[in-house]
């Protein structure tokens, strides 16, 4: 058997990318050269989507461009909104917005009658990606709001992305420091090399599926809570712990438990994730805003005795939680606000992967029974040659 196996693809380089670089060791993440904090304070979300896309920021009319098909996308079309109304209103949105992706797909992608062509052009999968990232929004807004049984808030065409984001959650004109702060959650929250839900899209559009069929597949590797599930699962622990004096207590019971803390650990950063500063600041302008120095509390008093313990620092879930659960927006709805800004990673990764394709197919090692026979079998010509033939010649 082979023994050189890297479990989890732990340390392995599957292929280049001009996209992004994260660098634990200097702890610094670049989108396309740009460190990912100057993005966050100084460009809206989408002249960093437009980044992610062509490799460079836009020129102001470059940004009025991309903002014009962005505002003409953003309403939720009545077969989208028709399909979210049939589904369980008890759902989770994940799966909501997972199956919504799959519609937009098979609507955008119909008359395609040879697999072949079902790849699209780099013109056609850009503008994919466009449309994409324009209607996530709206169909995650309606998705909570529906579970609160409140109507669809139409777009507004004066508010920019982050701003409308929030106008049609929550139906009212939101405090530049909360569209602030939810614009640099969308900048962290966009891109981030090879992590588990971009590896799968870029898998997936390494069979030369379509974008669409990608990203779907991304989103299910996403929900999860050791991947992007976890910045919801943060909030149940906050729930579970309740405020700052039971940190001690709940830790000492949670570690004998043997349980991960969620928010807390990174495949690849391990002296902390460059990302949480910047997030942890924008917590802090939520938490003055608001008012409510208990959630900073128990957020320091959880990181400090965890960090103690462990030695093992938060990653963006862990300040991204409570920020959004400060905005107002259900726990359920945080990884749904992930899919909504790593869409532009994703997209711009299988852009990337098509236009320097290889399909991505690695080998297994085996460590089955040894070959063994069915009893009585009596294998016919074309059994005796494939049987002859080695394990990996034929998927
Ligand atoms: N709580 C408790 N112990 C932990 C944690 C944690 N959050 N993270 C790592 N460890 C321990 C782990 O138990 C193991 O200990 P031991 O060597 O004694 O068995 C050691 O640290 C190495 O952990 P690992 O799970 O083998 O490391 P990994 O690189 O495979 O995992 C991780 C990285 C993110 C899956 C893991 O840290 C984790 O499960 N964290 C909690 C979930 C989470 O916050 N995920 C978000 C990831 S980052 C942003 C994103 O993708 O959304």
């Amino acid at each position: 058997m082979t023994t050189d196996i890297k479990k989890g693809l732990a340390g392995v380089f599957a292929d280049v990318t001009a996209i992004s670089k994260v660098d634990p060791e200097i702890n610094s993440l670049v989108y396309r050269g740009y460190p990912v904090q100057e993005l966050a304070a100084t460009q809206p979300f989408e002249a960093v989507a437009y980044l992610l896309w062509n490799g460079e920021l836009p020129t102001d009319e470059q940004l009025a461009e991309l903002r014009a098909i962005e505002h003409a996308n953003r309403a939720l079309s009545p077969a989208v909104k028709d399909l979210i109304d049939a589904m369980p209103v008890d759902s989770h949105p994940m799966d909501e917005v997972r199956t919504v992706v799959s519609l937009l797909g098979a609507i955008d992608t119909a008359g395609i009658d040879n697999v072949l062509d079902a790849v699209g052009t780099p013109a056609e999968n850009l503008d994919r990606s466009i449309r994409l990232f324009a209607a996530l929004p709206a169909v995650i807004a309606y998705g909570q709001r529906r579970r609160h049984g409140d109507e669809l808030i139409e777009p507004r065409d004066d508010l920019d992305y982050a701003a409308n984001f929030l106008w049609m959650t929550f139906g009212e004109e939101a405090d530049p420091a909360v569209v602030d702060a939810f614009n640099r959650s969308m900048v962290l929250y966009a891109e981030h090399s090879f992590n588990a839900s971009t590896f799968t899209a870029r898998v997936i559009a390494s069979t030369l599926s379509d974008l669409y069929s990608a990203v779907v597949g991304a989103i299910g590797a996403l929900k999860g809570p050791l991947h992007g599930g976890a910045n919801e699962a943060v909030l149940h622990v906050f729930t579970e712990i309740g405020s700052a004096e039971n940190v001690g207590a709940w830790l000492d019971e949670a570690l004998a438990a043997k349980r991960k803390i969620m928010g807390f650990g990174h495949r690849v950063y391990k002296r902390g994730d460059s990302r949480v500063p910047t997030m942890k600041a924008a917590l802090d302008t939520l938490v003055a805003h608001y008012d409510r120095p208990d959630v900073a509390e128990l957020y320091d008093t959880l990181e400090s005795e965890f960090v103690a313990r462990k030695g093992i620092y938060p990653n963006l879930d862990y300040p991204s939680g409570p920020a959004y659960s400060l905005m107002g927006f259900d726990t359920l709805t945080f990884t749904p606000l992930f899919i909504a800004a790593r869409v532009t990673g994703w997209t711009a990764h299988i852009m990337e992967q098509q236009a320097s394709n290889a399909l991505i197919r690695p080998l297994s090692a085996y460590d089955g029974p040894d070959e063994r026979h069915i009893d009585g079998y009596v294998p016919d010509a074309a059994d005796v040659e494939a049987l002859q033939r080695p394990e990996e010649a034929a998927d």
